[in-house]
């Protein structure tokens, strides 16, 4: 497991960090990242999850997934969200990850995250 965090983190005020994400999509912004897995090269399958973020996932991990070279592994991802489901993420991750094979994305709202523990372990299930 790997938690992706930036250098910068956004405000812990959601209107500032509203406006801060806006402004890094924008612009379309590489925020730097603290630190990398060593390599990706042991593993076939990853499960992305990311909260969405002005209808697709945080520039953050448009910086992760360009670190990379995904050519040949499975993508699988997930978001938390509040209505938008997975946005434009699945095609941002297929354009980023050129070779992969990005699967279809499990949407969550972000309040009922607690509970969706059944539903993952489903949709998890499915694509191994
Ligand atoms: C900067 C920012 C932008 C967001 N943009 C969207 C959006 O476009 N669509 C959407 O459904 N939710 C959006 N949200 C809501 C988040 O997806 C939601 O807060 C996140 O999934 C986590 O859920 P939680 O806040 O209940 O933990 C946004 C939240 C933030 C902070």
């Amino acid at each position: 497991m790997f938690k992706i965090e930036p250098v910068q983190p956004y405000s812990k005020d959601y209107n500032i960090c509203i406006s801060q994400a806006q402004e890094d999509q924008l612009r379309n912004a590489r925020p730097e990242l603290t630190h990398y897995p060593e390599s990706i090269d042991q593993y076939d399958v990853i499960y992305l999850g990311y909260p969405n973020y002005w209808g697709t996932m945080p520039m953050q991990v448009f910086t992760f997934l360009e670190h990379f070279d995904f050519n040949g592994k499975t993508i699988c991802p997930f978001c938390t969200h509040e209505g938008s489901g997975m946005g434009r993420s699945e095609a941002d991750i297929k354009k980023l990850c050129p070779g992969a094979d990005v699967r279809k994305g499990l949407a969550i709202q972000g309040s009922l995250a607690a509970q969706a523990e059944n539903e993952l372990k489903k949709w998890a299930g499915k694509e191994n």
